[in-house]
């Protein structure tokens, strides 16, 4: 293993107040975003869409590492270029999902286990020939009436454990991104415990197979009161009790914590991460930093449409929910100017002629 590199990788993926942004969405998962707008669902539109993701002008500004997925990372742009190579031409790292998914976890009604161990050697093996630098993992949790179970926690941690080994044997940065969802009634402290629970083991497990922290992101959630929770938490209140929870268990060797935004609304989860920012940055161990998928591509996909005329517009929505989160990590963050600048871009996919900036 050569650690040096590994390291080096991972520092990068969090450095200069960029983030990574999840464009690794399964074939079946994209097309259920597709059809909510009447986008048809075929490998060439999934490739159009992507591209107009990659190629967004001056990604690279505040992204510094996206997520393909396995189909994607084969695809080319419309010049011929491999993905992979448009990103790194960007100056952005290409990564790739690597497990095939949570499936029902035997004897745990409701609950899931994430595949994808089986063949992963060889599979690694193919992603670094295709450009591949980063790769990441997702573990579901959810929390309900007696979950998630101490067998759901076991079995996804070990396996969050074993992806990571084999990453890092293969020169590639992990990704382990255990996630606590957010759907149910439960509270912002319920979330906390569950959330420190889940992210406790996952380090014991990770330490157990000599997986080097030094050369791993993690990607958790953030810490919040379930969707249907009659208490609500101000963005304050939900910056406090994710951090405190982080402090708890995730150690200082690891270089960065990148959250998913688990269908947060963009807007929502730029305030949050910049809270964080502004209160606790000088405390912090690790980069905070963020991995988000649905919070920097909705607003894109929506103005898209699967219609070419309103690529710029789309690209320029990128542009701006990923500079937003760049600022985020600084705490320049400014959620007035967001949801005034949103609010256009929207506007603007009807009319779009503007320049880009
Ligand atoms: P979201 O930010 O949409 O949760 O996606 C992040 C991700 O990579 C999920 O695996």
């Amino acid at each position: 293993m050569n650690t040096h590199a590994l390291e080096s990788t991972a520092q990068k993926m969090v450095a200069d107040g960029k983030g990574l942004i999840a464009i690794d969405e399964s074939i079946g998962t994209c097309n259920k975003r597709f059809a909510k707008w009447d986008i048809p669902q075929t490998e060439e539109t999934r490739r159009q869409y992507r591209e107009l993701l990659v190629a967004t002008p001056g990604l690279g500004e505040s992204i510094s590492g996206a997520i393909l997925f396995d189909e994607t990372i084969r695809q080319r742009t419309s010049n011929g270029t491999p993905f992979a190579e448009a990103l790194v031409d960007e100056g952005i790292i290409p990564g790739i999902k690597v497990d095939i998914g949570a499936k029902p976890l035997a004897a745990c009604p409701g609950e899931k286990v994430t595949e994808g161990l089986d063949g992963l050697r060889a599979r690694l093996g193919d992603y670094i020939q295709m450009g591949a630098r980063f790769a990441k993992w997702r573990a579901v949790f959810s929390i309900g009436d007696g979950t998630p179970s101490y067998a759901c926690i076991e079995a996804n941690a070990h396996a969050l454990a074993r992806y990571a080994a084999l990453c890092q044997e293969a020169g590639l940065v992990p990704v382990v991104e255990p996630e606590v969802l957010m759907e149910g009634a439960h509270t912002l402290e319920t979330c906390r415990e569950v959330t420190e629970h889940v992210l406790r083991t996952v380090f014991r497990k990770l330490c157990d197979q000599r997986v080097r922290l030094e050369g791993l992101i993690v990607k958790p959630n953030m810490v919040l009161p379930g969707l249907t929770c009659p208490t609500q938490e101000t963005v304050d209140k939900v910056a406090d009790a994710t951090v405190r929870c982080l402090l708890h268990v995730v150690p200082a060797a690891v270089p960065g914590v990148t959250f998913l935004s688990g269908g947060q609304s963009g807007e929502l989860a730029s305030a949050r991460l910049n809270a964080m920012n502004v209160r606790f940055k000088s405390q912090l161990p690790w980069e905070l930093a963020f991995s988000f998928g649905r919070a920097i591509q909705q607003p894109a996909l929506e103005i898209w449409h699967g219609e070419q005329a309103n690529t710029k517009a789309a690209q320029q929505a990128i542009y701006h929910r990923a500079a937003c989160n760049k600022a985020a990590r600084r705490g320049e963050y400014d959620a007035v100017i967001d949801h005034d600048e949103t609010a256009l871009f929207r506007a603007a996919s009807d009319v779009y002629a503007g320049s880009f900036r």
